[in-house]
C-alpha cells in the first residue's frame, strides 16, 4: 500500500460517503475530535474529522457529505488513487475528564464526527445516549455502528424513520428523565445552537465540535475564528471543540455564508465541465 492511498470506498447514502485511507503515523496517533486535511486533485484543502482509525492496518476512516466542488472531485476518487498533502491529527481531542454518563447529539454527517466521541465515552465504561437526526430514512448510516457503542435514538424531520421530529425532542425527553455529565453535540450551526439553547436551561454542559470554514488548520491564516465568550478563537488550534453556551453561533451562521455565492458558481461551473 502506498502512503494516503484510498483503500476503501463505500457509499453510505446519496450524498455521504466513506474512505479508508492508509497513513500510518495518522491512524496510530489519532484521538476523538481531531481531524485530517488534504487535497485531491484540483481540489481546495478539505478539512474531515477522523471518523475511526485501524492502527494495526494503519488505515484513517474519513465520513464526507458531497457539499461543493472540492468533495465531489472527491467523491469520484477510486480506491487505489492517492490524496495529495494528507496532514493530520490536527486540533485538540476532545476532553473526556470526569465524564461518566453522556449524550451525544449529531445531526446529518455530524454523525460521523460523533461516533468516535460514543465510541471513546463506550470505551471508558461510560454510560452513553446518543440521538442521530437525518431528514429522512434514505439518509440514515452509522446506525449499527452507534448501536454498539450507545442506547441509539434515531430521529426523522419527516417521520420517515423512527421518531419523527428534531434532535431537540428526544433530548428534551432524556433531558427530563437521565442526569448528563455532559451533552456533545454535532452538526449544522443552527441545530447547534438550537441543543445549546435547550442545554443551557437544563444547566448542562454542553460541548460543540465546530466546523467553520478553515484554510489553513494551522492558526496562521485566521479563516476560522469564532467568537467564544467574546473572544476571538480559532477553531483549528484552540478547537474544534468549545463550550456551546459561550460560542457565538449567529455571527459565524452569517460568516459561513460569505462565500456562498461564489462556491454556488464554482459548484455550477464544474458541473458544466462534467457535461461536457
Ligand atoms: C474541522 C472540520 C471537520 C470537518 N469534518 C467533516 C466531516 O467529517 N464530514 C463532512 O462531510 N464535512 C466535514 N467538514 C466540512 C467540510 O470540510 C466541508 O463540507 C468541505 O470542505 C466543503 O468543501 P466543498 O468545496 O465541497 O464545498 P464548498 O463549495 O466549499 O461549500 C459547499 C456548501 O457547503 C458549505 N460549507 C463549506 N464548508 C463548510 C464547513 N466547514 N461547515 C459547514 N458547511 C460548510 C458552504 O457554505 C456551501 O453551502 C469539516 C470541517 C471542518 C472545519
Ligand atoms: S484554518 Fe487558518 S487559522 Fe484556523
Amino acid at each position: 500500500m502506498k502512503l494516503n492511498q484510498i483503500v476503501e470506498k463505500k457509499q453510505l447514502n446519496q450524498v455521504v460517503y466513506l474512505m479508508g485511507i492508509y497513513n500510518p503515523a495518522v491512524a496510530n496517533k489519532a484521538k476523538a475530535g481531531q481531524f485530517v486535511i488534504f487535497k485531491h486533485k484540483e481540489s481546495e484543502r478539505i478539512p474531515l474529522t477522523i471518523a475511526d482509525c485501524n492502527s494495526k492496518m494503519g488505515i484513517v476512516y474519513i465520513v464526507f457529505q458531497q457539499a461543493g466542488v472540492s468533495t465531489a472531485i472527491l467523491s469520484r476518487a477510486n480506491v487505489g488513487e492517492q490524496l495529495d498533502h494528507f496532514a493530520g491529527p490536527l486540533g485538540n481531542a476532545t476532553n473526556f475528564e470526569k465524564v461518566k454518563s453522556a449524550c451525544v447529539v449529531a445531526g446529518g454527517v455530524g454523525a460521523a464526527i460523533a461516533y468516535p466521541i460514543a465510541k471513546t465515552l463506550h470505551s471508558q465504561n461510560a454510560k452513553v445516549d446518543a440521538i442521530l437526526g437525518f431528514r429522512s430514512k434514505n439518509l440514515v448510516f452509522f446506525e449499527e455502528k452507534f448501536q454498539t457503542v450507545a442506547d441509539t435514538h434515531i430521529v426523522t424531520d419527516d417521520g420517515s424513520y423512527a421518531q419523527k421530529g428534531l434532535v431537540t425532542y428526544s433530548l428534551e425527553q432524556l433531558l427530563n428523565t437521565k442526569q448528563y455529565d455532559c451533552v456533545f453535540v454535532v452538526g449544522p450551526l443552527p441545530m447547534m445552537k438550537a441543543v445549546a439553547n435547550l442545554t443551557k436551561e437544563y444547566s448542562v454542559k454542553t460541548i460543540a465540535s465546530m466546523n467553520p470554514i478553515m484554510i489553513d488548520g494551522t492558526g496562521m491564516c485566521g479563516g476560522c475564528r469564532l467568537t467564544v465568550d467574546g473572544k476571538t478563537k480559532f477553531a483549528c488550534v484552540d478547537g474544534p471543540d468549545f463550550d456551546a453556551h459561550k460560542v457565538d453561533f449567529d455571527q459565524l451562521i452569517a460568516r459561513n455564508k460569505t462565500y456562498q455565492q461564489f462556491e454556488r458558481h464554482a459548484y455550477d461551473k464544474y458541473c458544466n465541465l462534467l457535461k461536457k
